[in-house]
């Protein structure tokens, strides 16, 4: 922002249509857009539109149990989809979430790096170990594996692929016609990895881009999760329905501190915030129970359940959560433990199930006017708890224009948000150093 002042980092994060499972019955929606390259194409030129600095899209490799009513069960690979949106846009970043657990870290190293040479610079790689069984089956498995080997493996992976990615020196391609020297000696350097889960001997034939190395992103809030965080991660995604929980992530991120490089710059902590916009609190208010309407409290309750391993019709709209009877050490096993502390950490109000569904599932939850959207912005943001957010959009094709028109100009105003690209790359946008070689 050609001073040193802090300024938001914004990430639009496109899991389908939006945050409602009902977004496709809108009127103006497209309700296969997901499962079409215009539809990350349109969504990634209107943030780049609000000077974002990244098109984040969040993954699960499994089909959705509830295909037959929900648009998002029909999407593209994100890698596929963000190559689409990168010929289309010149400056937002491109984040793709891969999981470590069911891909070899040989062709995710060379899938997100050439989305960075075709992007030029804007590729980002977000590290997930996933927790649904569903995608165990995929790949010929009756279960998950347990959590602990899906970190070790995740950060052996993110050792080979940092490696792979480093094959080739920035500076490797001389392409001499006249000598017929391509590249210099000592400019590529193969990987020679024999490790628990991987044995890797070899380079990527990927050159590095203008931003040296991809952008790496990761979620997930257990021990392993800050381990990895701590040594592999420029930025994090994090799940924060509240500024104490917020503050509950960094202390226990710092508490992994000794695993990160010396001397290596901050990890920027982007939390999740999902918004319902309108011009008036009122309207806003209106929008949402709209919404709800459409959708019924069942999705969301059952999606409360299913994190703390509870029957849906057990959840009762006017009683707490009853969490006497959740196994939180069980729970934070097998499913996300960033999210099961999110909303316990809610729930520990004792205030009645309908009214912690208004404060949302897992996430901060903005209902309210562009001004009330960016007073909760500054008011986190100016704790320095938090570097940005990841903005997930009740019905994104709806919200996001009013977003860039309406918030925007007052996160300018503010002098917390940037007035155009800087630069051309992610690295550029979220003030990271090029990596040296
Ligand atoms: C904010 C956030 C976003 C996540 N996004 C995804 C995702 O898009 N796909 C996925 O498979 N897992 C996702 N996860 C879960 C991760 O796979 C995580 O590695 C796993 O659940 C273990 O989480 P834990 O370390 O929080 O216990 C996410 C987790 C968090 C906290």
């Amino acid at each position: 922002m050609g001073d040193n002042r802090r300024h938001l980092h914004l990430g639009l994060n496109a899991p389908g249509l939006g945050t409602y499972r009902s977004a496709w019955r809108r009127p103006d929606v497209d309700p296969a857009g997901p499962a079409t390259g215009e539809f990350y194409i349109r969504l990634a030129q209107e943030a780049e539109r609000g000077l974002f600095d990244a098109f984040f899209l969040a993954d699960q490799q499994a089909l959705d149990p509830d295909w037959q009513t929900n648009s998002g069960a029909a999407r593209l690979d994100p890698v596929i989809a963000l190559t689409a949106a990168a010929a289309h846009t010149r400056s937002i970043g491109l984040v793709a979430t891969v999981s470590t657990t069911w891909h070899h870290p040989y062709n995710l190293a060379r899938s997100i790096q050439s989305l960075d040479r075709v992007s030029h610079g804007r590729a980002g790689w977000n590290i997930v170990t996933n927790h649904n069984p569903r995608i165990a089956a995929n790949f010929g498995l009756d279960s998950i594996p347990e959590k602990a080997e899906r970190y070790a493996r995740a950060a052996e992976f993110a050792d080979v692929v940092e490696s792979l990615w480093r094959t080739w020196t920035p500076d490797a391609i001389v392409a001499d016609k006249a000598t017929g020297v391509f590249a210099t000696v000592g400019s590529v350097t193969e990987t020679a990895h024999d490790g628990e889960f991987f044995r890797v001997h070899g380079g990527s034939t990927v050159p590095p881009s203008e931003q040296g190395l991809p952008v790496v992103f990761q979620a997930g809030a257990s021990s392993g999760g800050l381990e990895l965080a701590n040594r592999h991660a420029d930025a994090v995604f994090v799940s924060a329905m509240t500024l104490d929980a917020a503050r509950d992530y960094r202390q226990r991120l710092a508490g992994h501190a000794s695993a990160r490089a010396p001397g290596r710059h901050p990890v920027i902590v982007l939390p999740g915030a999902a918004l319902t916009l309108a011009s008036t609190d009122a309207e806003a208010s209106r929008r949402r129970a709209t919404l709800d309407d459409i959708d019924g409290s069942l999705s969301s309750r059952q999606y409360i359940a299913g994190r703390l391993g509870l029957d849906p019709d057990d959840l009762h709209p006017d009683q707490p959560l009853p969490l006497h009877r959740v196994d939180l050490d069980e729970r934070a096993k097998v499913n996300s433990e960033g999210f099961i502390r999110s909303i316990v950490a809610l729930a520990e109000s004792g205030r009645p199930l309908r009214e912690l569904l208004r404060d949302g599932t897992g996430h901060l939850t903005v209902v309210g006017s562009p001004k009330t959207v960016a007073d909760t912005f500054e008011r986190w943001f100016a704790t320095g708890l938090v570097d940005g957010f990841n903005l997930m959009l009740d019905v994104i094709e709806e919200s996001l224009p009013l977003f860039v028109e309406e918030v925007v100009p007052i996160l300018q105003e503010r002098g917390i948000y940037r007035r155009k690209y800087e630069g051309t790359t992610l690295r550029d946008h979220l003030g990271l150093p090029r990596p040296h070689w």
